[in-house]
């Protein structure tokens, strides 16, 4: 037996507690460096072992598959080393994100709903793995989505949550830098791999549910000049500028009706429909305008904190968007931007070593990282004294207004 240190008493607590909305899109470029990958992850942290970070796995390294509380003999001792090195973001034990030097990727995202197996750790037969440590095995061992249907599709990998709170049950999508893209869901105790025609996924209710619900919207048009002429009343002078309703005053009426709001099938239907009816109406026509495009939509189903609130049946606090990623897995770009600092970090995994480990705290960046002051760049009044207005300044005493005031330098 193990006595729970406080710092693992913590961190029981905080998983009981986790639960992560999350959004996951592709856009296909047309371009031969085929598709990006857009993915946002929503969780809120907890005693702060939610901080995340990025980190570079090298090849070969040891992973843990199956951690119980308990430390049941052959579970602690479960373990494998991978031949792929791989980036990705890590919190808790668990790779939120991440893609290997093959270009296979993974997006972990909660689905309560999950049913995992029935699993005997010690078997000789399979891997039994817990699901906060499935990104990282198959980061590690599988090149392309073939390869990762095989195995799960033979048995030689067995998935169980240890922990058994619905709120931490998760499902993935997971693409290779050929085009393939799956969502690997455990539906009943039975795995469950769905070609991910749509090239989306969230959260609850599973998969298949939420490709069906796109018809619920099947009135949404890319087509602007959305009135109806038949319609048309006349009114007068009543209404100053105008002499009849309706009329397409303003522009987005076509999109009228698309869900606005934070929960998982509405980012689905939104995802899905900013996407197709964005490239119809304006198609990119290079990788920074694909790459716009795809930043566009990851700020539709952007976060605030706070915009979720408090549900108690799930123990959620707030979710909000911690961070987001873009890839390419056909060219090894990597980029992850976090919930204050928009700007992307981007790394060019071809060039990585895959010799050695890394890690890059991206928890804790202010929006000031991401300013840019441009004032040098315009005419200046020669008298004012130089100022640092963009620094936080000392509170003085009753004036709770100073933030991003004057500061002599
Ligand atoms: C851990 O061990 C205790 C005592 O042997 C047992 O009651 C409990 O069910 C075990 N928990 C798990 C998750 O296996
Ligand atoms: C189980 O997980 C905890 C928390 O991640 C870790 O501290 C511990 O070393 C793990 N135990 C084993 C046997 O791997
Ligand atoms: C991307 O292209 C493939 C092959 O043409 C197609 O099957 C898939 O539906 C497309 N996905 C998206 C998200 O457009
Ligand atoms: C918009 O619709 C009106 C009738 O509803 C039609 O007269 C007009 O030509 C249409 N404009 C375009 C750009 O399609
Ligand atoms: C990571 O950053 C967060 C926010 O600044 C901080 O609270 C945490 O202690 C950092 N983690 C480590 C291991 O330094």
């Amino acid at each position: 037996m193990v006595y729970l240190t406080s710092l693992t008493f913590w961190l029981a607590l905080a998983l009981l507690n986790r639960s992560l909305a999350c959004s996951y899109f592709e856009v296909n470029t047309s371009l031969p460096e085929g598709k990006i990958m857009g993915h946002t992850m929503e969780f809120d942290r907890y005693y702060n072992v939610f901080d995340s970070y990025f980190k570079v796995i090298p090849r070969g390294y040891p992973h843990r598959l199956y951690n119980d509380t308990n430390d049941t003999a052959c579970g602690s001792q479960t373990s494998s080393q991978g031949s792929l090195g791989y980036v990705g973001i890590e919190f808790a034990d668990l790779f939120g994100d991440g893609m290997n030097e093959e270009g296979l990727i993974i997006a972990s995202q909660s689905l309560y709903r999950s049913q995992y197996q029935k699993c005997n750790p010690c078997s000789k037969h399979y891997k039994t793995i817990n699901i906060m440590q499935l990104p990282a095995y198959i980061l590690s061992h599988f090149k392309n989505v073939p390869d990762l249907k095989w195995a799960i599709r033979h048995h030689k990998i067995c998935v169980v949550n240890t922990d058994k709170e619905k709120t931490s049950n998760l499902h993935w999508a997971i693409a290779d830098k050929k085009g393939n893209s799956i969502v690997l869901e455990y539906i009943d105790g039975e795995p469950q791999i769905h070609e991910n025609y749509v090239g989306v996924m969230t959260n609850d209710p599973p998969y298949l549910w939420q490709v069906d619900n796109l018809n619920t919207f099947a009135w949404l048009t890319a087509d602007a000049n959305v009135t109806s002429q038949d319609l048309r009343l006349d009114t007068g002078n009543q209404l100053p500028g105008t002499d009849a309703v309706p009329k397409n005053w303003g522009h987005g009426f076509n999109m009228g009706g698309l869900p606005a709001d934070a929960s998982p099938p509405s980012r689905f239907v939104r995802m899905f429909y900013t996407r197709q009816v964005s490239q119809l109406n304006s198609k990119p026509q290079d990788m920074p305008e694909f790459m716009a495009l795809v930043q566009g939509i990851l700020n539709t189903i952007y976060i605030p904190k706070g915009f979720t609130g408090v549900d108690p049946s799930q123990q959620v606090q707030s979710d909000h968007t911690a961070w987001a990623t873009m890839r390419v897995p056909s060219t090894g770009f990597y980029a992850f931007r976090t919930y204050a600092n928009m700007q992307w970090h981007v790394i060019n995994t071809k060039l990585l070593g895959w010799n050695q480990a890394a890690t890059l705290n991206v928890s804790g960046s202010s929006i000031l990282d991401s300013f840019k002051d441009i004032t040098g760049d315009l005419p200046q009044n020669q008298k004012t004294a130089r100022t640092n207005f963009l620094a936080p300044v000392q509170r003085h005493e009753g004036d709770d207004s100073v933030f991003l005031q004057h500061e002599e330098m």
